[in-house]
């Protein structure tokens, strides 16, 4: 235990988002999933749940298409794939984020060029997608980490005035809003990941929108293998795959669907409690989202001053694991463009493809172009959170946040 005149008299399980404790899964994803089970279609292409998800899912967000698949690395190369670069065009992207949101980029034969990020959101800005702007660029994607959003209005104005496509990436970020409008709907494709932690959950899975008909069609094609279903004369229509949501994973998004605004609401005021106490230590930075933004929380972050905190944010964190508190020091650990696939360019063979098709400066990793990047890394720490907190486990949390704060503080 750290050496302090400690608040904390007991520790507190913590619910998690990889198992019940955590998730808002019951009695409704058990009935649909037994209704799929009875009809005995189990696949999208004949069934009602997964086209009936992604209508209702459309209208919850606020846009014209939605379509269902996979995961939400299937849904980001949908995204891709419905731009269609050239093998060796360049997509401006960010080092924070998951690796199935750059995998796909290079799939698709693109080159993923890495815009630097705010230290303090951890989030791409259009000053620093600016910097990587070439005659090659293809698109931008932006990942709205944490459930915080980018600032979409200078972005969008920015990639307005080179004509340039903006892919959101909320896999974290649902019903978040900005400038009254919902993420998803403010670049031309939205994407979302399903996955076991995110605020809506069918274990695996993921869901793509967009207003415009062309790119939601080529995306319908892109999970079908390019099938033209319906058409008068079907046939593959280019390279694609199978991305399909399958109807057992329908079943159950459709039982979460309506329950993702109680998921929000919850870690929105959970997280205004957490904050209410966090702010006021020394030596950590709390997220302070914009007046015209709204923050979902899918992770609670705080930014952690080693100049005032023995340790920073990794001492932090060894100090919180004292309470059963399993925060992440760093998040990702590395920028993406340190990890092995991209660093070592391991690719299709010995190819190095798409890579070996690259611009020098679009690989160019070096340390000095990613200041806000490291800054962000070394300070973050990520603390565990989800909807079925209640204000006994943020209190739990603040609590022994504050202790393990007083016993790493400097000078004191
Ligand atoms: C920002 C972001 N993008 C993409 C993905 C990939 O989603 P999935 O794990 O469902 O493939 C994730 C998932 O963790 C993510 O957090």
């Amino acid at each position: 235990m750290p050496e302090s005149n400690s608040t904390v008299e007991r520790t507190l399980q913590l619910p998690s988002d990889q198992d019940s404790t955590g998730r808002t899964l019951g009695a409704e994803e058990i009935a649909a999933l037994s209704d799929v089970i009875r009809t005995g279609t189990l696949t999208s292409t004949k069934g009602q749940f997964v086209r009936t998800f992604e209508k209702e899912f459309a209208r919850t967000v606020g846009a014209k298409h939605a379509y269902a698949c996979a995961s939400g690395t299937a849904a980001v190369h949908l995204a891709v794939a419905a731009i269609d670069p050239n093998p060796g065009d360049e997509i401006i992207t960010t080092p924070i984020t998951d690796m199935g949101a750059l995998t796909p980029i290079l799939y698709q034969g693109a080159i993923p060029v890495f815009a630097d990020v705010d230290d303090r959101t951890c989030n791409v800005t259009a000053k620093t997608i600016e910097a990587k702007l070439s005659d090659k660029t293809k698109a931008i994607i932006v990942t709205h980490l944490f459930g915080d959003p980018c600032e979409m209005d200078a972005i969008m104005e920015l990639a307005a005035s080179r004509n340039l496509p903006v892919i959101e990436d909320c896999a974290q970020a649902f019903l978040t809003s900005y400038r009254g409008k919902k993420v998803g709907t403010i670049g031309r494709i939205g994407c979302f990941s399903l996955q076991q932690g995110k605020h809506i959950t069918t274990g695996e899975g993921g869901i793509v929108t967009s207003d415009d008909d062309a790119l939601a069609r080529r995306m319908y094609l892109y999970i079908n293998k390019a099938w033209g279903y319906g058409d008068a004369k079907p046939d593959h229509y280019f390279l694609a795959l199978n991305y399909r949501m399958s109807e057992l994973q329908g079943a159950v998004a459709l039982a979460q669907l309506p329950k993702l605004q109680g998921v929000v609401e919850q870690r929105r005021r959970m997280a205004a409690r957490l904050t209410a106490r966090l702010a006021k230590l020394p030596g950590i930075e709390v997220t302070q989202p914009a007046s015209y933004a709204e923050h979902v929380y899918w992770k609670y972050c705080v930014m952690v001053d080693d100049s005032v905190i023995e340790g920073g944010a990794p001492g932090l964190g060894k100090a919180l694991k004292t309470y059963d508190i399993a925060s992440a020091p760093r998040y990702i650990q590395k920028p993406a463009y340190m990890c092995e696939v991209i660093r070592e360019q391991k690719t299709l063979g010995t190819s190095r493809w798409p890579f070996s098709l690259a611009r020098p400066e679009a690989v160019d990793y070096s340390a000095s172009r990613y200041p806000g990047t490291l800054r962000a890394l070394e300070r973050i720490l990520v603390l565990p959170f989800n909807e079925r907190y209640t204000e006994e486990h943020v209190d739990f949390l603040a609590d022994s946040f504050e202790t393990a704060v007083k016993s790493l503080q400097k000078g004191k």
